[in-house]
C-alpha cells in the first residue's frame, strides 16, 4: 500500500478538532479547560475520559486510553491507521494523497496478483469438491465428518485431487504467472533442481481469509491417516501465521456483534461449532496462542474464552496462551479457559452434547486470574512459608505484564492478600524473570527493565533549581527569593532530567526554539536518552508542530504502544498537568535540564578516564598526566 504522506496527517490533524471528532461519537461535556465523559473504552460510572482541546488528544485516567482524533477513531471505530486517516480525511472534505514510489506501486501490484491467484485457486478447489473424477472420496469424508453441505459452502471447503500439477498446468502459463503460484505457497519449487509442483494434492482445502475475506493461505486435510494430517500455506507476502486467526471473518460476517470469541485449536473445531450454532470460534493455525492472535481478537471483542483438551498437552498449552495473554488485559477486557474432557476436542463434543450444554460449560470456564493463581500454585504448599515465597516470585512478575489499570491493581491486592506481603514487597518481585512451570517453550520476549547506562540518578526538580543558582543560562535574571520558593513549589516533583527534558516538550513543542543548549550525550542503549533525542530531532525542523501532529509521527514511527506512553506521560504527570510552569521558567528548566544531562555523561567518561589514569600508579604519570588527573577531579567535583 502506498504509504500517505506525513505532511498530509500533520495537516488534517492541524485542521481537525479532536473535540468535534470525539463529541459526534461520545457526548462530550465541558468540564474547565476541557471536556469530559464516561470512557467509551471501559465500563465507569462516573466520567474519567477527557479531551483537551488545547493539546487536540484524549485521555482516560481510569483505563489509560489515549491518542489523538486518529487514534481515537482507530480505536473506537475499530479501524486501521489507513482506514481512520479516510474517515477523517472524507469529513473534512479532503482526498488522502499517496506517496506512490515505484517500490510501493510494484509491491501492490504484487500483492494484488498474489491475492488473485489464491482467489482463483480457492474457487478451482471448491469446483473440484462437484467435478472432480475423484470427488466422492472427498464428499463422502466430509458426510462421515458429519459436515453438512450448506456449512462446507459457508466456509469455501474445497478438494485438491491428485497429481503433481494440476495447478500448474491450469495457472502456471507464463514465468509470470509461475513465480506468482510460488509466491503464493500454492506451488514449490524444489531448491535442488528447480522442478516445480503443487503443494496441496489430494487433501479437503480450508481456505484461510484475512479481515476483509481476501483468501490468504490454505489448510489442507488429508483423507485418510496418512501424515501430515494438516499442511498449511507457507508464510508469504500476504499470510503471516502469527498475526492471523482461521474464521475470524466468517464470525464477524455472522454476528454483528461479538460479544465473545472461542479460541479453538483446529480448523474442524471452528467448522463444527458454527454448524451447531456458535458462529464465534476462531482457531490459530498450527501455532501457539501468541501476543498478535490476542491483539486481533480484542480488536472485535471484550471476552475471550480458550478451549483446550484436557489432557497434558493441552494444560501446557493453555499456560503458554495464560503467558501470551497478560499484556493484552486492559480493563475491560476477560479471558477464560475452557479444559474439555479428555479425548474430547470441540468438534466432537459439541456433536455429542449439543450447543446448549457447550455453551454452558463455556460459561463455567476458568477466569483468567483463577487459572494464573491455580497454576502458580501447583506444586507448592501455600500453608508454608517457603511455599508462599514462591508463590509470590512466580504471580508478581507474571502479574507485572498486566498493563496498568484497575485490573492489574485488583490482582496485585489479591496476591498480596494470598502471601501477606506488602504492595511494596511484592513490586521488589516483579524485575523476575516471569515464567511459569513447564509452560515453557516460547516464552514470550521478556521486557527487562532498562538499567540507565548513563550516571542519571533521580533529582527532583527543586535540585535542578538548586543548581541553576550557580549558572545563568540564556542570560535569564535570577529570580528573588519569594519567586524562588514559589517556583520550588511548583516543580516539587521527582525527576530526571532526561524525563524533566521530554515533558516540557510534550507540553510545549515550540519551547525548543527557546533553547540553544542540546544534549550531546551518547544516547546509545538508553531508551529514555534515545527517545528525548529524537523528539528534539522532530522538533527542531518543526515550528508548526502540536501535541497532536507529534503524536500521529511518533505512532507512525514506533507504534501505537509508545505513542500511548507519551500521551500518558503528559496527562499524567504533575509537572505538566496543570501547565502551572510558566514558559520562560520552562524554557530555563528545560534548558537546564539538558546540560545535567550532559554534565552526567561527561562526567561518567571523566570518570572512567580518571580511573584509568588511577590504575597506572600515580607515581607512573608524567607531567601532561598528572595535570589532566588534576584537571578530571576538579571536572567531576564542579556541579552544573
Ligand atoms: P488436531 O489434530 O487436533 O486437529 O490439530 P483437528 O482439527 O482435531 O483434526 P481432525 O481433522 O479433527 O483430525 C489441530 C490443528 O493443528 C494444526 C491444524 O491447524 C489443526 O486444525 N495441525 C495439526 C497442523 O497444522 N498440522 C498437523 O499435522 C496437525
Ligand atoms: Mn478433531
Amino acid at each position: 500500500m502506498a504509504r500517505i504522506p506525513q505532511s498530509f496527517i500533520d495537516d488534517l490533524l492541524n485542521r481537525l478538532d479532536i473535540v468535534e471528532v470525539v463529541d459526534h461519537r461520545v457526548k462530550l461535556k465541558k468540564n474547565g479547560k476541557n471536556y469530559a465523559a464516561c470512557c467509551p473504552f471501559h465500563e465507569e460510572k462516573t466520567p474519567s475520559f477527557t479531551v483537551s482541546p488545547d493539546k487536540q488528544f484524549y485521555y482516560c485516567f481510569g483505563c489509560g486510553a489515549s491518542g489523538n482524533a486518529i487514534g481515537f477513531l482507530m480505536e473506537y471505530e475499530r479501524q486501521s491507521f489507513v482506514e481512520s486517516v479516510e474517515t477523517l480525511a472524507k469529513s473534512a472534505g479532503l482526498e488522502v494523497p499517496r506517496e506512490e514510489t515505484p517500490f510501493h506501486r510494484e509491491q501492490y501490484a504484487r500483492q494484488k496478483n498474489l491475492y488473485d491467484v489464491l482467489e482463483k485457486a480457492s474457487s478451482y478447489y471448491q469446483l473440484q469438491l462437484k467435478e472432480n473424477r475423484g470427488r466422492d472420496k472427498a464428499v463422502r469424508y466430509l458426510q462421515n465428518r458429519g459436515l453438512s453441505g450448506h456449512i462446507a459452502r459457508d466456509f469455501g471447503l474445497g478438494f485438491a485431487p491428485g497429481g503433481w500439477d494440476n495447478l500448474l498446468t491450469k495457472y502456471g502459463l507464463s514465468e509470470q504467472d509461475i513465480d506468482l503460484l510460488v509466491g503464493s505457497g500454492l506451488v514449490i519449487r524444489r531448491a535442488e533442481d528447480d522442478k516445480l509442483y503443487d503443494r496441496f494434492r489430494n487433501r479437503i482445502m480450508f481456505p484461510i481469509l484475512d479481515n476483509r475475506g481476501r483468501v490468504i493461505g490454505f489448510g489442507g486435510r488429508v483423507l485418510d491417516d496418512s501424515k501430515p494430517k494438516y499442511l498449511n500455506s507457507p508464510e508469504t507476502d500476504v499470510f503471516h501465521k502469527g498475526e492471523e486467526l482461521y474464521g475470524l471473518y466468517q464470525a464477524r460476517m455472522a454476528n454483528r456483534n461479538l460479544e465473545q470469541i472461542l479460541v479453538v485449536e483446529g480448523y474442524m473445531d471452528v467448522i463444527a461449532l458454527a454448524q451447531y450454532g456458535l458462529t464465534n470460534a476462531v482457531a490459530t493455525l498450527g501455532t501457539a496462542c501468541g501476543e498478535e492472535h490476542l491483539k486481533l481478537a480484542f480488536k472485535h471483542t471484550q471476552e475471550i474464552v480458550f478451549c483446550f483438551d484436557g489432557d497434558a498437552a493441552g494444560r501446557t498449552a493453555a499456560k503458554r496462551a495464560l503467558m501470551n495473554s497478560l499484556t493484552s488485559m486492559e480493563d475491560g477486557r476477560q479471558i477464560k479457559f475452557l479444559f474439555l474432557p479428555e479425548g474430547q476436542d470441540p468438534d466432537t463434543l459439541v456433536r455429542q452434547i449439543g450447543a446448549e450444554r457447550f455453551a454452558q460449560q463455556i460459561k463455567n470456564g476458568t477466569p483468567l486470574e483463577d487459572f494464573l493463581f491455580d497454576v502458580a500454585a501447583e506444586g507448592l504448599n501455600i500453608q508454608s512459608m517457603d511455599g508462599r515465597a514462591r508463590f509470590s516470585k512466580i504471580c508478581a512478575p507474571l502479574l507485572a505484564q498486566l498493563p496498568a489499570g484497575v485490573y492489574r491493581e485488583l490482582m496485585f491486592t489479591n496476591l498480596a492478600k494470598r502471601t501477606g506481603l506488602s504492595s511494596a514487597a511484592l513490586m521488589e518481585l516483579t524485575h523476575e524473570k516471569p515464567q511459569l512451570p513447564d509452560a515453557a517453550p516460547a516464552l514470550p520476549a521478556v521486557v527487562d527493565v532498562e538499567p540507565p547506562p548513563v550516571d542519571v540518578p533521580e533529582h527532583s526538580a527543586a535540585t535542578i533549581y538548586e543548581h541553576l543558582e550557580g549558572t545563568r543560562f540564556q542570560g535569564a535574571p535570577l529570580p528573588d527569593e519569594q519567586e524562588k520558593q514559589a517556583f520550588r513549589k511548583r516543580t516539587n516533583v521527582a525527576l530526571n532530567p532526561v524525563k524533566a527534558a521530554t515533558l516540557l516538550l510534550l507540553d510545549n513543542p515550540q519551547l525548543i526554539q527557546q533553547v540553544v543548549l542540546r544534549p550531546d550525550a551518547d544516547a546509545a542503549g538508553n531508551e529514555e536518552l534515545l527517545r528525548l533525542q529524537n523528539l528534539i530531532d522532530y522538533l527542531q525542523n518543526r515550528p508548526n508542530a502540536t501535541f497532536s501532529t507529534l503524536l500521529g509521527f511518533w505512532g507512525g514511527a514506533y507504534g501505537i504502544d509508545s505513542q500511548q506512553e507519551l500521551a500518558r506521560m503528559l496527562a499524567t504527570h504533575e509537572l505538566t498537568r496543570d501547565s502551572h510552569l510558566a514558559s520562560f521558567e520552562s524554557a530555563k528548566v528545560l534548558s537546564h535540564a539538558f546540560a545535567k544531562i550532559n554534565h552526567q555523561y561527561h562526567r561518567l567518561t571523566h570518570r572512567q578516564e580518571l580511573e584509568q589514569l588511577k590504575s597506572k600508579g600515580l607515581a607512573n604519570l608524567n607531567s601532561e598526566e598528572k595535570d589532566r588527573f588534576r584537571q578530571l577531579v576538579q571536572l567531576i567535583q564542579k556541579p552544573v
